[in-house]
C-alpha cells in the first residue's frame, strides 16, 4: 500500500464531502442552519475545502467503491471500517475538516458531530499511518504559511473551528495544534516561516497549563514565545464573533505576554508567602531560562535574568550562576 494510493482517495473523499455539503438537500441543510448558525460563509468553507458525510451507513464507502478504491486504502485511511463484512462510513452525520500538508495535499481529516457532542465524541481524527502523523501535522499551516511569513510571526490556538473562524476574520497567520501539547517537530516547521510564535489558548487551567507545557521545548528551539490568555469560557472561534474582528486584533495585540515573565508571574502568585515554595519557584525560572539557546540568544537570556530578577527581588549575579548550573 502506497503513501500515494492514500493521498489520492483523501482527495476523492474530499471531494465527495464537499459535494454532499454544498450540493444534496441533506447536506444543504447542515451548512444553512448549523454551520450558518457558527456563522462560517460558504467562501471561508469552500478555502478550507470543508465538507460533510451524510447520514446514511455508508455513502462514501459506496461511491469509493464504484470508483475502484480497493477495501486496503479505504481501510488504512480510516474513512471506513469493516462491520460485518460491510465497509461503513467513519464520519457518518460529522462536518468534514480536511487536514492538508504543505504541498495542499490532503493527509487526512477532522470530523465534527453536529451541534453539542453528548453521547459521541465532538471530533474523530484519522489514525495515524503512512501520511497522517500527528506529531508533526499542524492544522492550518498549508493556507497560514505566506501570511506567516509576512507577519513573521504564527498565531497556535487549539482547534480546527478557531483557524478557521480567524482567518474569516482577515487573521490568516494562524495554525492549530489539534489540542494537544506542542511537539518538536510541530515547532521546527513553524521555525521555517518565522522565530515568534503567540500561542492563543482558553483562559482556563487546561489551556494554560497546555501552554506552559511546550514552553521549555520552543525555547531549545529558539522560538520567541507569547501568549494571550482568551476570556473565561471563550475560545477564540467563538470571542472573535462575540466581539468582532476589529476588537479581537487589539485584544491581542494589548493581552500578549511574554511566555517566561508569565509562567514566573503564575508561580509566584501561587507561591505566596511560603519561603520553601519560593525557592522552588526560583529553581524553575532558573532553569526555563537555563534551556534559552545560549549561543544563539545570549542577550536575550541576559536581558531575561535582569528582568526575572527584578521579579524575584534577587541579585542578578546570583540568578546568573543558578541559570548556569542547568546548563
Ligand atoms: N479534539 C479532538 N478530539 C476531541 C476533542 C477535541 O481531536 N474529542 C481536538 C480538535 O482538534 C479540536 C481541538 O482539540 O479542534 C480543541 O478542542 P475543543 O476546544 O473542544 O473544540 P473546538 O475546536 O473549540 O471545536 P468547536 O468550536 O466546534 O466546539
Ligand atoms: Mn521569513
Ligand atoms: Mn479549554
Ligand atoms: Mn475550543
Ligand atoms: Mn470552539
Amino acid at each position: 500500500l502506497s503513501a500515494d494510493s492514500l493521498y489520492i482517495v483523501n482527495s476523492f473523499a474530499q471531494k465527495f464531502f464537499a459535494t454532499q455539503l454544498f450540493e444534496t438537500e441533506e447536506g444543504t441543510q447542515i451548512a444553512e442552519s448549523y454551520l450558518t448558525e457558527r456563522g462560517f460563509s460558504k467562501e471561508t468553507l469552500q478555502k478550507f475545502q470543508v465538507g460533510y458525510n451524510p447520514q446514511a451507513r455508508s455513502t462514501l464507502a459506496q461511491a469509493a467503491l464504484n470508483q475502484q478504491y480497493s477495501q486496503d486504502v479505504l481501510l488504512k485511511s480510516g474513512l471506513v471500517t469493516l462491520r460485518n463484512d460491510e465497509l461503513v462510513d467513519n464520519y457518518r452525520g460529522r462536518i468534514i475538516f480536511p487536514i492538508h500538508n504543505n504541498s495542499g495535499k490532503i493527509i487526512g481529516f477532522g470530523a465534527r458531530v453536529i451541534g453539542k457532542a453528548d453521547k459521541a465524541p465532538k471530533y474523530i481524527n484519522t489514525p495515524e499511518n503512512e501520511i497522517y502523523v500527528k506529531s508533526k501535522i499542524l492544522y492550518g499551516l498549508y493556507f497560514a504559511r505566506l501570511a506567516i511569513d509576512k507577519a513573521d510571526e504564527c498565531l497556535l490556538v487549539e482547534g480546527y473551528t478557531d483557524v478557521v473562524s480567524l482567518a474569516q476574520a482577515g487573521v490568516e497567520n494562524v495554525v492549530a495544534s489539534g489540542g494537544t501539547s506542542l511537539t518538536v517537530d510541530q515547532l521546527r516547521l513553524i521555525k521555517k516561516y518565522t522565530n515568534n510564535l503567540t500561542i492563543i489558548y482558553d483562559g482556563d487551567a487546561a489551556g494554560i497549563k497546555a501552554a506552559l507545557r511546550g514552553l521549555d521545548m520552543a525555547l531549545e528551539e529558539s522560538l520567541n514565545v507569547k501568549l494571550v490568555l482568551i476570556p473565561d469560557k471563550e475560545d477564540p472561534d467563538s470571542y472573535v464573533r462575540l466581539v468582532g474582528a476589529t476588537a479581537f486584533k487589539d485584544f491581542v495585540a494589548d493581552n500578549k505576554k511574554d511566555f517566561i515573565l508569565f509562567q514566573l508571574e503564575v508561580m509566584l502568585k501561587e507561591a505566596g508567602n511560603d519561603i520553601t515554595k519560593k525557592n522552588d519557584v526560583v529553581n524553575h525560572i532558573a532553569e526555563t531560562i537555563s534551556k534559552i539557546n545560549k549561543a544563539e540568544d545570549f542577550s536575550k537570556q541576559q536581558e531575561y535574568i535582569r528582568q526575572c530578577a527584578g521579579m524575584l527581588k534577587l541579585d542578578e549575579g546570583g540568578l546568573t550562576n543558578l541559570v548556569n548550573k542547568f546548563i
